[in-house]
């Protein structure tokens, strides 16, 4: 379908997505804390390669946990962007308190189902094991999963799974007011009317600016800002927006992953660190 026409049937749904946000957000719905999978996890891959560092991040980043309560879909997209997260610090400090502990906030979480990918890339990136407290935190946490639960309860339930110090919290980033945070990350935020469509927020919710703006805000001078795209349009817009902020670009690299659940769709996208002058 052309982008044109895609688009124009998206902004037709726009009115149903202002009202469902709307009921959504009034009735909070909740049935608790979402039961994790539990899917038998042999023959991941296929391949040689992908089977030996899918293995080699098992060992060194505690995935034990994950492992036992996962579906396969959703360890694969832990070790993806685990995998991603490493190579694109590869070789950097990670910033870290005068105590040694990293604070860190990850703005629009979705269901944040990779809660314990960045946990444990914050709290093992270049050796070691520090202390991590990480909070992530989404606008549209009351929509309703198949199950019956809510997006919020699904992301308590990564959170927790993720370890002590890991929270999650239903909240509007472009409102938030953090303490001085070592590292802020955004993975795919939205800064076109498509993506927001597509994704199903409404757009008086779309505030790329305000967004980034509040992410810079939260981080101490010296602090991570870590921003993954879709797309290298999508970050060439990011780069034009982080251009009027105080941040200079550390590095970008491909988060594209082997390891993703449909590796495929990783093709083109973009990961890269800011940091907080
Ligand atoms: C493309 S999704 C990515 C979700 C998640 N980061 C992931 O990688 O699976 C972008 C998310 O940002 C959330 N979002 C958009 N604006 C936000 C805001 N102002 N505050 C908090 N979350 C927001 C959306 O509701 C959506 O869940």
């Amino acid at each position: 379908m052309p982008p044109v026409l895609r688009l124009g049937l998206g902004l037709l749904r726009a009115p149903a997505l202002e009202l469902g946000f709307l009921l959504r957000s009034c009735l909070c719905w909740s049935r608790g804390e979402a039961p994790l999978g539990d899917e038998a996890k042999h023959g991941l891959f296929d391949a040689a390669p992908a089977q030996a560092l899918a293995a080699r991040l098992g060992r060194g980043f505690e995935l034990g946990p994950l492992t036992a309560r996962s579906t396969r879909t959703i360890l694969r997209s832990n070790l993806a962007r685990l995998d991603g997260l490493l190579r694109l610090a590869d070789g950097l400090q990670l910033p870290a308190g005068a105590d040694g502990t990293v604070r860190a906030a990850d703005f629009g979480s979705g269901d944040f189902h990779y809660a314990t990918a960045l946990q444990r890339w914050l709290a093992h990136h270049g050796g070691g094991r520090r202390q991590v407290v990480l909070r992530g935190f989404e606008l549209d946490g009351h929509g309703l999963y198949r199950d019956g639960h809510s997006r919020a309860d699904h992301a308590r339930a990564h959170a927790r799974l993720a370890g002590d110090g890991v929270s999650f919290a239903v909240a509007d980033c472009t409102a938030l007011r953090l303490p001085p945070q070592d590292v802020v990350s955004l993975f795919f935020p939205f800064l076109s009317v498509y993506a927001c469509l597509a994704w199903g927020t409404p757009l008086s919710r779309l505030r790329p600016r305000r967004l980034l703006q509040r992410a810079v805000a939260s981080l101490r001078p010296g602090g991570w800002l870590v921003v993954v795209d879709q797309t290298a349009a999508e970050f060439a817009k990011l780069e034009r927006l982080l251009g009027e902020l105080p941040v200079r670009r550390q590095r970008t690299a491909p988060f594209a992953s082997d390891l993703a659940p449909e590796p495929e769709r990783t093709t083109g996208q973009v990961a890269s660190i800011w940091v907080r002058c």
